[in-house]
């Protein structure tokens, strides 16, 4: 009795697992035959008289699974093997990431490099477009000669958004004009603490002000006015979804790091009331990609969070374009990159950025809709959004829209001067030592950031990590706009380190242009952001040798000044003003106003971190300065 039991319980065992077997077999057969059923070809997805959405459904209906698994592909330009992989395996984008440029960093290298690739994407069936997509976070900073617009926390600090657009626009025409459609900007973090390296690269931590700001950039972005186009030049991309610039220290979980692709600790309601918001304004904008964060949310980390990625930004939010993972972040955390890519998809993300492994992910992904583990109808709908953006660009329109453009320098440099000079934030100015008189008899300028245009520009320019000298980036340093503004008689005299030869008699003013060495994302992570002894010996330097001093601070956050700034007579926050640092001599000679205030607290020690969105301290003590700080004259 006992061994006909067991006999039975392994009969009906078999069963079983004989019929999950033949299902499955069943699934993979069909699924494969999806694969490589390769539908009619129909032109209606050209025909521009038809509404769009009839357009995309006709594109993506005649789509074979491998050309829409390529179209969910984004590939880091120096990781393709070989160009033509475009074409063989259909991808969908490829990108200039961490600041890859082509080997001949000119306008015309861009534009041969990004039109190859097109060639490639042209030879296939369809013919469908690749996005390129390029860092250009603070103007095309990436091709020397382009005017660097100041960092995106500057801009905050103007609270400026007609100002935003502009740029945008500019930032516009000039990835247009090299063929690039694709731009990773806005970012939308709320930096909640200055010990994190990317807070420069956020406009604010006050979700109100990042929602303006990030919305006007979309609008100046996608709406370049061009002369024969409805379409958008460019597709802007909001980053990083979501929570970050709220990760706690020491929780990142990059051995190089420790707070940058950390943890964020929060609850939903949180998220609903200040993450989200500004997402929502720039979606409601227009926006089209969305840049899932290198985060975790709690426990999870955000690319595998489907409540978040579905639920909050597609239903809730109502997102109609695509969600795009950074970098290699769709693998991080995760062994098994089988695995990895198929919860990530089934999260909610639509194209998955590859730095190196596309082949993998392709196979993998195939795989996962042999067995039923990805859907047809997911695939789909990733599709579906990635070509909503697409069309969006005038892709299949046949529009050569860079007829239409028209760059001019001059402008360009008027328009960062005036952002510079608008983002300039005065924090201390003792018996009114500012404005200066260009007729002031003796000026000395002084400090590591006083003639350093590639400080000025911090990172993101030319390089990932940003360029330290005057080696690749042409523009105006703060010293030579100085030196421009000032009366022929004046005395003006510089020195790296505030020592001069005629130190015995002290100058009316010594200016100290003092700051940070440029850094991108987690490499820029300090537990305590201070100025450098360097910097500070300058200033004592001066401070000896002239009747009074004026602190510049270059510098991507606010820095821990508190044991200094006493002693200071006046103190300017100048950011990260890229080219232009005329805008810094023309306020500080009174030619414009101070009209910047502060876009996050600036706080006095480390222990105050981080603070929250109303400005509280983690220690409860008040701040050196609120957000929104500023004097004027
Ligand atoms: C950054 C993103 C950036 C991407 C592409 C990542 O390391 O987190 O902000 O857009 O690289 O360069």
């Amino acid at each position: 009795m006992k061994s006909l039991l067991s006999f039975g319980v392994w009969r009906t065992l078999l069963l079983l697992i004989g019929g999950a077997v033949v299902i499955m077999g069943l699934f993979v057969v069909r699924n494969s035959m999806l694969e490589n059923n390769v539908p009619p070809l129909s032109t209606k997805y050209l025909d521009t008289s038809l509404p769009v959405e009839t357009r995309i459904q006709d594109l993506v209906a005649q789509m074979t699974l491998k050309e829409k698994i390529g179209q969910m592909a984004l590939v880091e330009k120096n990781s393709l093997t070989n160009p033509s992989d475009i074409a063989t395996y259909g991808l969908g984008a490829v990108l200039s990431g961490a600041g890859a440029k082509p080997e001949q960093n000119t306008a015309d290298g861009w534009r041969t490099m990004i039109e190859s690739f097109q060639t490639q994407a042209q030879s296939n069936r369809l013919k469908i477009p690749i996005l390129y997509g390029v860092d250009a976070v603070h103007g095309h900073a990436l091709l020397p000669g382009t005017v660097v617009f100041p960092h995106q926390i500057a801009l905050g600090a103007t609270g400026d958004a007609t100002l935003v657009k502009q740029i945008a626009q500019v930032t516009a025409r000039d990835l247009q004009m090299v063929g690039a459609n694709w731009n990773y900007a806005p970012n939308l973090d709320l930096p909640r603490d200055i010990r994190w390296g990317r807070v420069y690269e956020a406009y604010s931590d006050d979700p109100l002000l990042a929602a303006r700001l990030g919305s006007a950039y979309v609008e100046g972005l996608q709406t370049y006015p061009q002369a024969n186009s409805e379409t958008m030049p460019v597709l802007a991309t909001l980053k990083h979804f979501v929570g970050v610039g709220a990760m706690q220290w020491k929780t990142s979980t990059n051995k190089n790091f420790s707070i940058d692709q950390g943890k964020t600790n929060d609850d939903i309601e949180h998220l609903e009331k200040q993450y989200l918001p500004p997402f929502k304004s720039a979606i409601n904008a227009g926006a089209l990609s969305v840049m899932v964060g290198l985060n975790e949310w709690g426990n999870n980390r955000l690319i595998r969070n489907k409540s978040i990625l579905t639920g909050e930004l597609k239903t809730e939010l109502g997102f109609m374009g695509f969600v795009v993972s950074d970098w290699y972040g769709v693998y991080e955390g995760v062994l098994n990159k089988f695995i990895a890519s198929t919860r990530a998809i089934n999260a909610g993300v639509d194209m998955v950025m590859l730095p190196f492994d596309y082949k993998t992910f392709i196979k993998h992904v195939t795989w996962a809709h042999r067995f039923g583990l990805i859907s047809t109808a997911r695939i789909d709908d990733a599709v579906t959004r990635i070509m909503r953006a697409k069309f969006a660009l005038g892709m299949f329109d046949g529009i050569d829209s860079r007829e239409a453009v028209v760059p001019s320098l001059a402008s360009d440099q008027a328009l960062a001067r005036t952002a510079v000079a608008q983002s300039l934030v005065l924090l201390k100015n003792t018996n009114d030592v500012l404005p200066l008189s260009k007729t002031t008899r003796h000026i000395r300028v002084a400090g590591s950031a006083a003639d350093n245009v590639g400080r000025q520009s911090g990172a993101w320019t030319v390089e990932w990590q940003g360029v330290d000298g005057n080696v690749l980036t042409p523009g105006t340093s703060i010293l030579q706009g100085i030196k421009d503004a000032v009366s022929p008689q004046t005395i003006l005299e510089y020195s790296l380190m505030g020592e001069y030869k005629t130190a015995g008699q002290k100058a009316d003013v010594g200016i100290a242009v003092v700051g940070e060495v440029p850094y991108a994302e987690g490499w820029g992570d300090r537990e305590y952001p201070i100025l450098s002894n360097e910097d500070l010996k300058t200033i004592q330097n001066l401070q000896a040798n002239s009747n009074q001093v004026v602190v510049i601070i270059v510098s991507g956050r606010p820095l821990l000044i508190s044991n200094e700034v006493d002693s200071w007579d006046a103190l300017v926050a100048a950011w990260l003003p890229g080219s232009e640092g005329a805008g810094v001599s023309d306020v500080l000679f009174g030619d414009k106003l101070f009209m910047g205030t502060l876009p996050l607290p600036w706080p006095k020690t480390a222990e105050q971190l981080p603070i929250d969105v109303n400005g509280i301290t983690a220690d409860g003590t008040p701040v050196l300065f609120p957000r929104y700080a500023g004097l004027s004259y």
